[in-house]
């Protein structure tokens, strides 16, 4: 692979206090072709700007899918990385809904250890950091024409983070927009999926609200996601998510919780979950807790739910189980809890 090193880091004038969620960003990307059906060799270099004509198709039909992972420093200062096999297999899950090629193992793996490697001092050693990664594939062709493209670019670049929600999560059930319908690509990181989410959020966010609780697309009865995040429950001490369909996607952050819950012997239920049902277990007190899960966010409580004209303010527990998860999964993260499911990998470079 060819490595072009920066000859002017910026990380010495960057100011690791006042990290908004994805702001800043590491010394170098990796970028890799796909032209005359293949993937060409990757490169690393500078990050900064690429070069685009204003009729990249991308730009025109949103033939573009991502990924979110993180990578941390461990106590002996090596990097882990955290499922990073699960990312790439969501990347192309992702990539063949949206007929996108799928990205070849060697490219995405082998790479992002040389990149992070490179970065490697923009991984800070301490609780409060994690380098987020952020893989993304995008139609690159010169070429309007609404189908396919035939040249696409796989880059990936980093971001020093602290936390993603600095303020307490109120969330409202939203009746009227939809994520994600079945038979869409709901499932898949598509960016098109957050961009439609962007003018229901605004107006979420307008009412004093943090993100909105997406509901079905055919009745708005059931419970799919909260804003970016997969959403828990925890009623009569047990925690309860939706269950993956077409319309939800498949959080890497969720499927831990659910395996580390099951080690806890708490008892998880996938399945779904009805507006009425919430409503009448907060009625009868059976509503303990609830929480989203995601990359970014990685375990965060929600301190409020509104459903039309009623606010469910959601106990504060001294030991929430969503807390108890999360230590361990932090834990695991890091290097410090035995890591019985081969989550964490070490750079290979
Ligand atoms: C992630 O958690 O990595 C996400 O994809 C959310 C992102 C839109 C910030």
């Amino acid at each position: 692979m060819k490595i072009i090193k920066t000859s002017q880091s910026r990380l010495s004038k960057t100011d690791f206090s006042n990290l908004p969620f994805g702001r800043v960003f590491s010394d170098h990307m990796l970028i890799c072709n796909f032209k005359n059906n293949k993937w060409q060799t990757p490169e690393i270099v500078p990050y900064g700007p690429i070069e685009m004509t204003p009729a990249t198709q991308a730009l025109h039909y949103g033939q573009s899918i991502f990924e979110g992972m993180k990578a941390f420093k461990n106590d002996s200062n090596e990097i882990l990385l955290f499922r990073k096999k699960d990312n790439l297999n969501r990347l192309n899950r992702s990539a063949k809904r949206l007929s996108i090629p799928e990205i070849p193992n060697e490219i995405f793996l082998s790479g992002l250890d040389q990149l992070l490697h490179l970065d490697q001092n923009w991984c800070i050693k301490d609780d409060n950091y994690s380098l987020y990664i952020r893989p993304f594939i995008f139609a690159s062709a010169e070429y309007i024409k609404a189908c396919e493209s035939d040249e696409y670019k796989f880059v990936i670049i980093t971001s020093p983070t602290t936390t993603y929600y600095t303020n307490d999560i109120d969330v409202i059930i939203e009746e009227k927009y939809t994520r994600a319908a079945s038979g869409g690509v709901g499932f898949a990181k598509a960016s098109g999926n957050y961009a439609a989410s962007f003018y229901p959020a605004k107006i979420a966010k307008n009412k004093g609200f943090t993100q909105i609780i997406w509901t079905d697309a055919k009745e708005h009865r059931y419970i799919e996601e909260a804003g970016t995040m997969n959403i828990w429950f925890v009623i009569d001490s047990k925690l309860i998510t939706p269950k993956l369909t077409d319309s939800i996607l498949a959080g890497i952050t969720r499927d831990s919780v659910i395996k580390i819950a099951n080690d806890l012997n708490i008892e998880v239920e996938e399945r779904e979950v009805s507006v009425d049902e919430l409503i009448e277990a907060n009625k009868n007190h059976k509503l303990q807790e609830a929480f989203g899960t995601g990359t970014a966010v990685t375990i965060s409580p929600i301190n409020s739910i509104t459903y039309r004209d009623e606010k469910i303010l959601i106990p504060k527990k001294s030991n929430p189980k969503s807390l108890e998860i999360k230590t361990i999964f932090q834990n695991i993260q890091r290097g410090r809890y035995p890591d019985k499911y081969s989550w964490v990998s070490k750079l290979s470079v």
